[in-house]
Parts: C-alpha cells; structure tokens; sequence
C-alpha cells in the first residue's frame, strides 16, 4: 500500500473549497430566515457581481443569478438568437456544457482548434470556419455541420483570456454574436486589464465547487445589455412576466402572473447566493492565493525538459494549473497520472476534446486527427491541485512527485 493512497488519509484533493465561518453565517442567517428559494439573497448577488465587473469594466453592467453556468449559457444563447438551424462555433477544448447548451437549442455545433502552445481557440481557424459556413459550405473540409454562423463562444481555459479583439472582429465580419464562457475566469483580466465575460454581447460564470469563487452549484449571466438580462431573467423562471421574490413577498396581488413564453427553472435559491456573496467578496484574496502556488509551481517546473508550464499573462484568474508533459514522457500521461494518485496527489485532465465524445464524432462524422493541436495538448496535459487553502507543504508535496515522475529534484529544496 502506497503512503497515501488514492482518496486515502494523506491525499491532497484536486480542489476544495475556501470556505469559512463568515460562508457558515451567512446560510444559517438564511436557513432562519424562513425562505430558502430565491429571494433577496440572489438579487443582492447579481447587484454586486454586476457593480463589481461593470467597476472593472469601466462600463453599467446588468447581471442574472441562474442555477449553473450550464443553464446561464443555455439562456445567454437563447437570448442571443441561436435558433435551430443555425451554427455555433465552440473550442474543441472545453467542457461539454459550451457545445451542449447550443445543441439543446436545436443548434449544430462547429468545433476551433485550440491556436499552437495555447489551450486557447485558434483565431485563424474560427475565421475560416466562420467563412466556410457564411459561404454555404461545411464547417470542414472534410464535412461536419453547415449552416448560418450565428454565435461564437470563446473559452477563457483554467482563467486565460482569449484575444476577445479577434474575436469581436470576426463576429462583427460574419454577423455573429459573442458568449464569452468564463466559467474558470473570475476574475480575469485580458493583457489591456479588461475583464473576461464584459467583452462579448454576454459573458457566463461558474460557482460550481471547484471553480473560482463557489456557491457550492451557481451562475451568472452577465451583459451590457439590460434588454438581454430581463430576457434570460424571463426565461430562468418558467417564463413567469415577473420576478419570482414579487411574486411571493411583493405589495401588488401575490397569486396572480402571467406566463409569456415556455421557459426554465434556472433560479438560483437563496441559500447557494448567500454563500456566492461571501465568496465575491473574498475573490481577489482566493486569487492571490492561487497565485503564490502557480508561482510556486513554474519556478520548480520551467526549464525541466520533460514540463511545459502552463502559457500565463498577468490577468490569468489561475483556475487550473495544466502542466504539459513532454516527449518522451508524454507518451505515458496516463499512467503518470495514475503514479501521482498513488503518490497522494489529487490530480485532473482538462478537458477530453469534445470531438473525441462518442456523441459529437457520431453526429458530425468527426475522428481523431481533426483538431490535432487539442489533441496534442490533451493527449500531455496534467492538471496539479491549486486551491487556496493549499499549504507550503502540500504545495511542496505536489512539486516532489512530479519530479519522482520526471527523475529529478525539486530544484526549490
Ligand atoms: C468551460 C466550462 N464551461 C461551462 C461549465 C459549466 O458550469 P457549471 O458546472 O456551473 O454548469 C464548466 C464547468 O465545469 C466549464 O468547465
């Protein structure tokens, strides 16, 4: 049996989260208070989360609480019009909720390449498959879906932003609109200090447990466009014509509403907004601390030949820390990973391309090879535990047992 065994005593989880007796209080002030589902706690959350960014944006910004960052961008690509028939162009890199929340619309999904030593989508891709589609033709040249251009959702991977410039350029040159997925980017800033999820027509978060700041599940739905927030607002509540908390603690008739189009329960209850309140307050803090471990990690691992470190920018949120293996340990990602689990170290690979998932290749006809360089990285990456409440040790633990995989030493010992 390994010292620390997988799950065991003396294993250093993948994530956990920062949580405390301020987060403690706030849900037993709401547990007390009588009512559990959305109400004042929700909106006091989206209000601040709208005045912080929009500070930082230097601009008004309206936001929407939702139940998961997969429901705010299911609600955030209704209301930017993506319809069944149309495409939208999603990274191959993601998570399954980017292209899902498209596909649930009745949309087809074009997967982007991630761009060379990037986990970011190739810009130059996007605009020729962009330009293949406004064309009339498939996404490929070897075939997959076709249809009009109508929605490019960029990924801000492990809290790096994309070059939302180029971005915005070719959405604006093919009539698209943009949804920034920032689910890993609160708070992340583009290298000219603007923040990740006000760049595009919306922005979505995630306060799911292992991201950022939590709520434990949780979203938000961020715009500059107030018409677009009351949109996704209707649509997270049964497509109810008022506000959920009016309904029942409201002055004018409580039992009376109207409903105005089909829509969702995408609420997010009170209880899970209290704890994403305290947390909102505490993310610059939960940054730094994140960001003391990363330092940690790329001055042990840069310039050992068999590790890349993560590409980084100064407004990088560090949700993830993705170390890339090279040749020849590459080639035995997989049982490294297991190495490091039986060593006591919690450890992720993010993400599995989604043109490798049964349901995509089956649909699209797409095969390994297609997006070559998101496999590449795919095929080498190993994402290290960076929770804030990591210690010294622990951080030194995670260093020592990649460099039992490499054959080295810790060099910061
Ligand atoms: C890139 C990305 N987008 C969207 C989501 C969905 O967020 P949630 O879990 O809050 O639904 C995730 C979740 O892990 C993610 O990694």
């Amino acid at each position: 049996m390994p010292a620390h065994s997988r799950n065991g005593a003396g294993t250093i989880p993948f994530a956990r989260p920062f949580i405390g007796k301020e987060e403690e209080d706030a849900v037993l002030r709401v547990l007390r208070s009588g009512w559990l589902t959305t109400d004042g706690e929700a909106l006091a959350f989206e209000q601040e989360f709208a005045e912080r960014l929009g500070r930082a944006a230097g601009t008004p910004l309206a936001a929407a609480a939702v139940s998961s960052g997969t429901g705010g961008l299911h609600l955030a690509l209704e209301a930017c019009g993506l319809r069944a028939g149309d495409v939208a162009l999603v990274p191959a890199y993601t998570f399954a909720a980017t292209a899902g929340a498209a596909v649930c619309l009745g949309a087809e999904v074009a997967f982007v390449d991630c761009a060379a030593d990037s986990f970011l989508l190739d810009t130059d891709s996007l605009e020729r498959t962009a330009r293949r589609l406004a064309e009339g033709k498939t996404a490929y040249e070897t075939g997959g879906p076709a249809g009009r251009p109508r929605v490019v959702v960029p990924v801000h991977f492990g809290g790096l932003c994309c070059d939302m410039g180029a971005v915005n350029e070719t959405a604006r040159r093919y009539g698209m609109s943009v949804v920034e997925d920032a689910a890993h980017a609160f708070p992340a800033y583009t290298e000219t200090g603007e923040p990740a999820g006000t760049l595009g027509d919306a922005g979505v978060f995630s306060f799911y447990a292992t991201k950022t700041i939590t709520s434990g599940e949780g979203g938000m739905v961020v715009s500059r466009n107030r018409d677009l927030i009351n949109r996704v607002s209707l649509l997270r509540c049964h497509g109810i014509d008022r506000p959920v908390w009016n309904r029942y603690t409201g002055e004018k008739a409580s039992w009376y509403y109207e409903v105005v189009q089909a829509g969702y329960k995408y609420n997010l209850p009170d209880i899970l907004a209290s704890i994403g309140r305290v947390q909102l307050r505490r993310a610059d803090e939960l940054l730094d601390k994140r960001k003391r471990i990363a330092a940690r990690y790329d001055a042990a691992f840069s310039g050992i030949p068999a590790l890349s470190t993560p590409p980084a920018s100064a407004g990088d949120a560090r949700h993830l820390y993705p170390l890339r293996l090279n040749p020849p340990l590459a080639a035995v990602r997989d049982h490294c990973v297991r190495k490091l689990q039986d060593m006591g170290i919690g450890v992720s690979v993010h993400f599995i391309p989604l043109h490798k998932m049964p349901y995509y290749r089956k649909r699209y006809g797409l095969k390994d090879g297609d997006f070559p360089r998101a496999e590449d990285t795919y095929s080498r990456v190993i994402s290290l535990p960076i929770w804030p409440g990591m210690t010294e040790e622990e951080t030194g633990r995670v260093i020592d047992s990649v460099f039992e995989l490499t054959g080295g030493k810790n060099p910061c010992l």
